[in-house]
């Protein structure tokens, strides 16, 4: 079922709905019109009883109390957003989905959401996009009592006058753009006995079907023959056969520039041989992440239909230890025609990724950017809720940097470091793939260097955003979509 959204022009207090969400600036309690207007409805017990839980509009601080019939809706949910200015596209999808949430906290099933600004149409789909973001919920698995009986499927945009046609557009839009981002959480959040390598293809094809794209999907033996060695190596300790898929957009006009996006597929690791520790192993269920934010962003591509031409590669396979498993001492020769020296067969992400990469850069493409859980060191580094970005190309960083800003997603540049390079010298074969403990995230992306050539390149790691712990804002418990939104206003702000 999807989300129904529409707009209300009436008296706010009229409207119908289980919770009616009124965004607050910092310090107007007193003044707000919308307020007053509901005050005057609850005899003076609106202001009175929120200045008692010193509810003053701040940033992210909600007040909420039922109505008892004194106006049409149920519930009034006062949501603080801080500084008194027209929140920007980030700010507003955080306020749609913090009332989305928050009304799914009292099983609303139809939320009136009071928008007190005049928005361009970028804000109005922002705002669909925060409501469908906000109301993300993953049951596939509860039974009885534990599934969500009541689902948000109304929510209800309450604005005098100022609503256009165009408005309307952007509406639709932003909610395909949302549940484009909520096919990557769905696929994170899928156990990996469900979520094999070829589901995870399947899932690709799908979204490819429906969204009118080309596909071209490899199995192992598409993948041994074309000469992905690499990747080939990742997956033989598992009887889940790899896949590799190509996703193309390709615009009807005729477009000056084409960006490929390539996304690490480990539907599970293990760590292989070298195996990982039980504790926190189940999370490795995460580590086709970035895949999932690549099959999501597709989707959302299909719907906007910039003028920009986009590829989408998968490098998909699971990382288990077994008879056939790679060993560390293996060498192997890859898609590019460089041999690499196994040194730990939990390193598996960037040997996968090498061979997307070399992959990619035949495409001719004027910007690779790929996407990956790829190490603990760069979770070390920047934490659970920012992910590092490495770019060969200034430009390209600056233009990342900002559409990461119009998503709201945190990212951080780490620099290419030349020096470490050395550490990946190996005595039997042209590279190691893996340097020493310190400065883990970097070595890692000089590794990836070595396969994509003359091509400008950009490499995510999002090892820690990939998850979250708790939901807050836009983003869940659990997989948050992470960095869709980037990758999409980094593609429309090219055409
Ligand atoms: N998928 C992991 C990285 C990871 C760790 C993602 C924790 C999310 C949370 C990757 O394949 C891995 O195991 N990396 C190793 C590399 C090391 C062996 C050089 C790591 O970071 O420990
Ligand atoms: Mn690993
Ligand atoms: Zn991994």
């Amino acid at each position: 079922m999807t989300l129904k959204i529409t707009h209300a022009s009436g008296a706010i207090e009229q409207i119908r709905a289980d919770v009616l969400a009124v965004p607050v600036a910092l310090s107007k309690v007193a003044t707000d019109p919308n307020i007053e207007r509901l005050d005057r409805q609850l005899e003076g017990q609106l202001k009175i009883l929120a200045k008692r839980a010193d509810f003053v509009g701040r940033a992210d601080q909600v007040f909420e109390l039922p109505t008892l019939g004194r106006i049409a809706a149920v519930r009034i949910l006062l949501l603080g957003v801080g500084e008194d200015a027209v929140p920007d596209e980030a700010k507003l999808r955080h306020i749609a989905a913090c009332a989305a949430r928050s009304s799914m906290g009292h099983s609303a099933a139809d939320l009136a959401l009071v928008v007190p600004w005049k928005l361009d149409t970028a804000g109005w789909r922002s705002i669909a996009e925060g409501v469908v973001l906000g109301s993300y919920r993953f049951d596939h698995y509860l039974t009885g009592d534990r599934r969500g009986k009541q689902r948000l499927g109304h929510v209800i945009l309450a604005q005098n006058g100022r609503y256009l046609p165009a408005n309307k557009a952007a509406i639709e839009l932003g909610k395909k753009v949302g549940e484009s981002v909520c096919i990557a959480r769905d696929a994170v959040n899928e156990p990996p006995n469900v979520m094999t390598p070829i589901a995870l293809a399947n899932l690709a094809s799908g979204v490819a079907k429906r969204g009118k794209l080309r596909v071209r999907v490899l199995d192992r033996r598409g993948i041994d023959r074309v000469g992905m060695r690499l990747l080939s190596a990742v997956a033989q300790g598992s009887s889940n056969e790899p896949r590799f898929v190509h996703l193309t957009y390709a615009p009807k006009q005729r477009t000056k520039q084409r960006i490929v996006f390539l996304g690490k597929g480990l539907t599970f690791d293990s760590g292989g041989l070298c195996i990982k520790p039980a504790a926190g192993m189940g999370e490795m269920k995460s580590d086709m992440a970035g895949a999932a934010s690549v099959i999501g962003l597709m989707s959302a591509i299909a719907s906007v239909r910039p003028a920009v031409e986009v590829h989408g590669l998968l490098v998909i396979a699971e990382n288990m230890p077994d008879g056939r498993a790679y060993r560390p001492g293996d060498v192997f020769g890859s898609l590019d025609g460089k041999t690499v020296e196994i040194i730990n067969t939990d390193a598996e992400g960037r040997l996968a990724l090498a061979d997307g990469l070399a992959y990619a850069r035949r495409l001719n493409p004027d910007l690779v950017v790929d996407v990956a859980t790829l190490t603990g060191a760069c979770m070390v580094a920047l934490g659970k809720t920012t992910s590092a970005f490495f770019s060969t190309n200034e430009d390209w960083a600056q233009r990342f940097v900002k559409a990461a800003g119009l998503a709201g997603e945190n990212f951080w540049q780490m620099p290419l470091l030349a020096e470490l390079r050395d550490q990946l010298k190996s005595d039997v074969a042209d590279l190691k793939h893996t340097g020493e403990r310190w400065g883990g995230a970097i070595t890692a992306a000089l590794f990836l260097k070595e396969f994509v050539g003359d091509s400008p390149w950009i490499h995510c790691d999002i090892a820690g955003p990939a998850l979250s712990e708790r939901a807050r804002g836009v983003v869940p418990k659990g997989g948050t979509g992470h960095p869709v939104l980037t990758f999409l206003k980094l593609v429309e702000a090219l055409g």
